[in-house]
């Protein structure tokens, strides 16, 4: 595949993600800073911005993985693939912003069918390289037959079916960011991993994740939704769920690292180890939510007729992420590894990036919202919790109102519990204290409250 210069592709924007320079077609209109929602498709070339919190996220478990090596020593490279990159802002994003030191260790494959998008990838990625160049060579050893890609300045680029792409070669990362459901590539995903790996899946068929769509949940899925309050974590567990149980079936077991609801997708993060024994007790994770009289839930095993009625499942009862891990995404982290510094700025623009000062104030917070409340919620969303809407808590209480979420925190808090708020679009929190404790201090909140306002609107 040869490179298209730059003037035999349409001109179009150049626009700023993270720390990356990255080339739309000119009939993209110049995204906002704020994108949300599932993006217009506009073909070949079209980069959905919606999707920049997931891809900053990605670079940042990269970069920790690399710097804290739990998945690969320090003395041993890392070979990471998008197996359907299209335009590769992805793996340009990890060759450009993972630091420096760790770059010689990363080993960097994008994969796509689309001709068009390969090209706009290796043009956009000559005309604006990495600011550390990788020179390292095409890796004859990761295939049984010479590979057939080409190596652009540290990435190696390839047009396969990628469930062909993910066979080719032991990968220990692997990002699946498909159109829609992602079941068409989980076999070959987590047969493409090496010994000890890790996966990234994004499924934006919410509609069937949460059980909007029971025909397409059924049969992508094998599982059956209640939509409610609980239909976000249940899409997550959902997904989790199938990811698990396709590991099992190649003696894989899965350790979750983060998993979220984003607003129009679905994204989990799970480490993926060969062992027979683990992968023999898939099972111990899996159940059903059943859904309780008072507005709460439990998770169960193996639900009675009686409780499938009320209960949403087989999906992924275990911990959702990865404590150690969650709690380094912090806003100073990823204004560290993403954020350019003025020189870098200056760079840019001197390559036509046009930035002013708003822009760069607006990406900053953009950055900081893909990683808002993770870090304050990593240690429970990695053991025991029980998960509530903030608007269910007055039906829940008898209160007819909810207290404020951070004055509730404070007060569970000063109980001795811990409570944090959940990175979702709604306001969700998660909490360890047991359910009457939570319904006595809402009870206790807004019972002081009203007595307060009534005593000072007294003339
Ligand atoms: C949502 S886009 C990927 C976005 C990309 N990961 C990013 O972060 O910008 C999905 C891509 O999958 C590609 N695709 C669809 N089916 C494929 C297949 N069977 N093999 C390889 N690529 C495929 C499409 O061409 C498209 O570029």
């Amino acid at each position: 595949m040869g490179a298209a210069p730059t003037d035999q592709l349409p001109f179009g924007h150049v626009w700023l993600e993270g720390k990356t320079l990255v080339h739309l077609r000119d009939d993209q209109e110049r995204p906002t800073h704020m994108p949300r929602g599932p993006a217009k498709r506009t073909g070949p070339g079209f980069l959905n911005p919606a999707m920049a919190p997931a891809r900053t996220r990605s670079v940042l478990l990269l970069a920790d993985a690399l710097e804290h090596e739990w998945l690969v020593n320090g003395d041993q490279d890392l070979r990471a693939l998008d197996a359907l990159c299209a335009t590769g802002v992805r793996v340009r994003r990890w060759r450009n912003e993972i630091p420096a030191e760790h770059q010689p260790r990363l080993r960097v494959a994008a994969n796509d069918l689309d001709r068009f998008a390969l090209q706009w990838l290796e043009t956009t990625h000559q005309t604006w390289p990495p600011a550390t160049p990788a020179t390292h060579a095409v890796e004859d050893d990761r295939y049984e037959r010479p590979p057939s890609g080409t190596m652009r300045n540290g990435v190696f680029i390839m047009q396969n079916d990628a469930r062909m792409a993910l066979l080719e070669a032991a990968y220990q990362w692997i990002d699946l960011d498909p159109f829609g459901s992602p079941v068409p590539f989980l076999d070959a995903a987590v047969q493409g991993l090496s010994r000890v790996g890790f996966l990234e899946v994004t499924a934006t068929d919410t509609a069937a994740l949460t059980g909007s769509s029971p025909g397409s949940q059924q049969r992508r899925y094998g599982a059956k939704g209640i939509v409610d309050s609980y239909a976000h974590d249940d899409a997550v567990r959902v997904l989790l769920g199938l990811v698990a149980t396709t590991a099992a079936r190649h003696d894989r077991t899965i350790e979750p690292v983060l998993a979220l609801f984003d607003g129009h997708h679905v994204r989990i993060s799970v480490k993926v180890r060969r062992s027979r024994e683990g992968a023999s007790s898939v099972l111990d994770q899996m159940g059903w939510r059943i859904r309780e009289a008072d507005g709460t839930y439990r998770f169960v095993h193996h639900p009675t007729p009686e409780e499938v009625e009320r209960g949403s499942g087989p999906l992924w009862i275990g911990p959702l992420w990865n404590n150690d891990i969650a709690s380094r995404m912090t806003e100073a982290r990823v204004l560290e590894v993403c954020s350019p510094n003025e020189e870098a700025l200056s760079d840019a623009r001197a390559q036509g990036l046009v930035w002013d000062d708003d822009d760069r104030k607006y990406a900053e917070r953009e950055l900081i919202r893909s990683v808002r409340y993770i870090s304050q919620a990593a240690d429970l969303m990695s053991r025991d919790h029980t998960l509530y809407h903030m608007d269910d808590l007055p039906n829940m209480a008898g209160t007819g109102q909810a207290p404020k979420m951070e004055a509730l925190f404070t007060a569970l808090e000063s109980e001795g519990y811990a409570a944090a708020r959940v990175p979702d679009i709604d306001p969700f929190f998660v909490t360890d204290a047991p359910h009457e404790t939570v319904m006595d201090i809402v009870r206790a909140m807004l019972g002081a409250a009203s007595t307060l306002k009534r005593e000072t609107s007294r003339p």
